[in-house]
């Protein structure tokens, strides 16, 4: 494993014999006798490690490292001691030195220090870039809504995500309960701490238990060790817990516990652990039906439902769809494509008649298909899963989803169908009017006025 090496010796000759070993072992090195021209040479970011003598002329061996840490937290320095002035090297460590090795020393030992270094590094850098790949996919400029359903539910998540509260996402699968949560975790003080996931629904009884709060060694038969659970795990940062309706109604206590107390046993344990954890839970039920139906603790329910965030289905905010596509149609097009595909005016029209049932994900499934089958071509309906090409784009257009509803304007509702009836006409009639007054069975008179009225394709009259 080579690396860039920097060597700061004053002395001559251990510059020299140390730069030719080093060499011999594959490592690019350079040698520089003090630290200021050594400081200059760290700037130009090139190397990866300064092994340097804490003595020098001109600046100590410590305003040394100072300097290079303020310039670059991540440049490994190892510092090169006399023998019997420990303290220095641990003083320097403080500092932020990766580690030591005391004159004097053989290449092998120095070499074995710096493959460790050099390791730790390259971990630490893929580390640090997962890290922020993970961020950037919580921050809220890559949670996509413009429609009012989704501004409410983004300004609850920004108020509510510096605060340790408790939250409950509601949300049918695939609207983004997931993404929320990492959203929530990853604007909180706990950002830099775990974010641990589990799926309550996936995990049978006895596993989810000791899944949630560890067991203890002989707790049950396989256990042949003691191992913590996610609840431990999620120390000092959040925890989500997916599906949390399917939790068994005798473990729901011990969660109660949890929330009460933050404290609770492994399975098959005596000692009471706590833990400091942030709780984000996600439904897909509706958790107060459940505790009607006797399958959800009461006590439990008001806990969780602190902050209650209920994120909309896509078909009750289809004006969020042209956004997904452009977010999605970024994500999947090649980098390396200079713009992104035109999506033709049919492909579009499937897209918006179609009900989504599978919510965000689905749209985001059909979008790679499409970009995958596009050839560079662009999106056109040709492009689109089999399934949503056969889609009537009109067969929606009475349609409407009441059941949320708790009270309907019959003068909007009936307004909003008339302009749904004349949009139809419209396309079919490519925008001739008198067509268009023939396919209603108005007169066109009639048809002006309620153009007018109703302010639709004002530029057409
Ligand atoms: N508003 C959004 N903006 C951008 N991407 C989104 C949005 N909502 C969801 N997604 C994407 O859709 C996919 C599904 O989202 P997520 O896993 O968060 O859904 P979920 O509600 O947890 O689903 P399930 O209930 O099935 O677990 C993910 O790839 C996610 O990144
Ligand atoms: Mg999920």
């Amino acid at each position: 494993m080579g690396g860039k090496i920097l060597i700061v010796d004053d002395e001559k000759l251990m510059r020299i014999s140390l730069e030719s070993q080093l060499k011999k072992e594959g490592y690019y090195v350079k040698s520089i006798d003090n630290a200021v021209d050594g400081l200059k040479i760290v700037k130009t970011g090139e190397y990866d490690i300064v092994v340097t003598d804490l003595r020098l002329s001109g600046m100590s061996g410590i305003d040394f490292l100072k300097e290079i840490k303020k310039y670059d937290q991540e440049i490994i320095v190892v510092i090169m001691t006399a023998y019997g002035t420990l303290e220095s090297a641990v003083s320097a460590i403080k500092e932020g030195a990766y580690d030591y090795i005391a004159k004097p020393f053989s290449t092998d030992e120095l070499i074995i220090k710096l493959q460790r270094a050099l390791h730790h590094k390259n971990t630490a850098a893929e580390v640090n870039r997962l890290r922020k790949e993970v961020q950037a996919e919580f921050e809220f400029c890559n949670i996509i809504g413009n429609s009012e359903a989704m501004k409410r539910v983004l300004e609850t998540v920004k108020s509510v995500s510096g605060r340790d509260t408790t939250v409950l996402l509601r949300g049918e699968s695939g609207t983004g309960k997931e993404k929320i949560a990492g959203a929530i975790h990853y604007h909180s003080n706990r950002r830099t701490g775990p974010f641990i996931r589990v799926s309550c629904a996936a995990l049978n009884r006895e596993i989810l238990e000791s899944e949630l709060f560890g067991h203890e060694r002989g707790a049950f038969t396989g256990a042949v060790k003691t191992r913590r659970g996610r609840f431990e795990l999620a120390n000092g940062g959040s925890i989500f817990l997916d599906d949390v309706d399917d939790i068994p109604l005798d473990m729901q206590v011990k969660l109660l516990r949890v929330l009460q107390e933050r404290a609770f046993e492994r399975v098959g344990g005596e000692e009471t652990l706590c833990v400091d954890v942030r709780i984000i839970c996600a439904t897909k039920k509706d958790l107060l039906e459940q505790v009607k139906e006797g399958c959800f603790r009461e006590d439990l329910f008001y806990r969780l439902n602190v902050v209650p965030i209920n994120i909309p289905p896509l078909r009750e905010r289809k004006e969020d769809i042209p956004l997904l596509i452009n977010y999605f149609l970024k994500k999947y097009v090649s980098q390396y494509e200079d713009a992104l595909p035109d999506v033709s005016q049919d492909a579009l029209n499937a897209l918006f008649a179609y009900n989504w049932p599978g919510n965000v994900r689905e749209l985001e499934n059909v979008i790679e298909h499409a970009v995958a089958f596009s050839e560079s071509k662009g999106i056109s309906l040709e492009t689109l899963p089999e399934y949503l090409r056969r889609i009537d784009i009109h067969a929606d257009l009475l349609s409407m989803d009441l059941s949320n509803k708790q009270t309907i304007s019959l003068q909007e509702t009936l307004t909003e169908v008339e302009k749904k009836l004349i949009q139809w006409a419209h396309q079919k009639a490519n925008g001739n009017q008198v067509k268009m007054a023939e396919l209603l069975g108005v007169p066109r008179t009639t048809l002006r006025n309620r153009l007018i009225k109703l302010q639709l394709f004002e530029k057409a009259l």
